[in-house]
């Protein structure tokens, strides 16, 4: 059944919250209130001749799931919308994202400048691609100059997280965006920490936004999922012969459940970032924490950027315990995690459910010690990534380990 808004193009966009729960939808015959699952590997057609005109592109229609599936399909509109993107892919796993972005744009002999400051996996992933000739030089996510510096001839990409995961830094991606422009590379955003309902990077200078659905639009912890957003020539032209060709596909029940996610995004995006806060300013009065790092708490250093691109400061907290070695900060960090009850020891982040991790030995320790260094990632760093909880029961059940020395 068509959209009716699509009959009155006067009527206002509608809100961001109207458009989680209502675009992408497309009715069945049997005019479903809720969003239909199409569990299926392959579609058929009516004769030869309607096979050899839908795998030729000339007539439109579903295929093979690898390449487009319906479900997967209102995701993606969805997705678009509340990024405002033109066009979306979804993929298996954030991580499956930013693989096929990269590896899309570039080929032996491609020039990559990166933030240091990345999620473990992505840093890995630059690792492995540098085997097959594609070189990667890692600067400051906050500073606009080693961005401008390290552009070279060959260079096909900016990569950045921001805030960065763990340690919330934040991109200039006005500032950023205009040296890619200027040099005629593509600026691509990881906007996981966020999502759309905070922050929205095509609108603030990106060209592309990758995204580990796993984590807020999903919500609630349950699948994997990742998807890339950008112009529609990119994603048509680039990215979707890439992702037909390699197979890091959605299924269409991970996009199900993620679409039914993202219908509750904004309502859950506001208490989770309320809660952190508060829980933020309680960690910062905690003398046994050595130092906050919250996008939301004045005492950010960059605050202020990160309110002028983020409607919040989100629900990530990295925070510090200190004092002595590093091996005296790993013990007092351990115990801060073994004396939750409550909180869930686990690497996730963007649930309901409260988690804490403990990054130099979980997220970022196959990096290695000197990347760690230079990420900024110490033994005495923890990562909680705030749920919808009541936040006196989470400081309760923080104030115990810290409270133990
Ligand atoms: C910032 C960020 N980007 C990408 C990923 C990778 O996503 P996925 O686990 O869905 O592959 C993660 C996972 O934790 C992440 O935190």
């Amino acid at each position: 059944m068509a959209d009716k808004r699509a009959d009155h193009p006067t009527d206002p966009v509608p809100g961001f919250d109207t458009m989680a729960v209502r675009s992408g939808l497309e009715r069945t015959h049997y005019l479903e209130h809720s969003e239909p699952i199409f569990l299926t590997s392959s579609f058929v057609f009516e004769n030869a001749a309607q096979a050899a005109a839908r795998f030729a592109g000339d007539e439109p229609g579903f295929v093979y799931s690898r390449a487009s599936n319906p479900t997967v399909s209102a995701f993606q509109e969805r997705l678009a919308m509340l990024e405002g993107a033109e066009a979306c892919v979804a993929t298996a796993s954030g991580m499956s994202a930013i693989m096929a972005t990269v590896m899309s744009l570039t080929a032996n002999g491609s020039h990559v400048v990166a933030a240091r400051e990345l999620f473990g996996a992505t840093l890995q992933m630059f690792k492995i691609l540098e085997r097959f000739g594609v070189a990667v030089d890692y600067v400051n996510v906050t500073d606009p100059g080693q961005w401008r510096a390290a552009v070279r001839p060959d260079t096909k990409l900016f990569y950045l997280e921001t805030p960065s995961n763990p340690l919330t830094e934040i991109a200039d991606l006005a500032a950023i965006g205009a040296i890619a422009r200027e040099a005629g590379v593509l600026l691509v955003v990881d906007n996981c920490l966020c999502s759309p309902a905070l922050q929205r990077p095509l609108a603030l200078g990106a060209d592309i936004v990758v995204h580990s659905a796993t984590k807020y639009l999903d919500g609630q912890g349950r699948v994997l999922g990742g998807a890339v957003l950008g112009s529609r020539t990119f994603i048509e032209e680039t990215l979707v012969p890439f992702v037909r060709a390699t197979g890091p596909t959605l299924s269409a029940f991970n996009a199900w459940v993620l679409l039914k996610g993202i219908e509750t995004l904004g309502l859950r995006m506001e208490r989770q970032c309320a809660n952190a806060l508060a829980l933020a300013r309680w960690l910062e009065a905690n003398p046994a924490v050595e130092r906050v790092l919250y996008p939301g708490l004045e005492s950010h250093p960059q605050h202020r950027l990160a309110m002028a691109q983020q409607s919040a400061g989100g629900a990530v907290i990295a925070f510090e315990v200190g004092g002595g070695d590093d091996e005296t900060r790993r013990r007092r960090a351990w115990q801060v995690i073994d004396n939750c009850r409550l909180l869930s020891i686990t690497a996730n982040l963007g649930d309901v459910k409260t988690t804490i991790t403990h990054p130099a030995s979980t997220t970022h320790a196959r990096i290695g010690p000197e990347a760690r260094l230079a990420a900024g990632i110490g033994e005495g760093l923890l990562r909680v990534a705030v749920g919808v909880e009541n936040v006196a029961d989470l400081s309760a059940d923080l104030a115990r380990g810290l409270a133990a020395g």
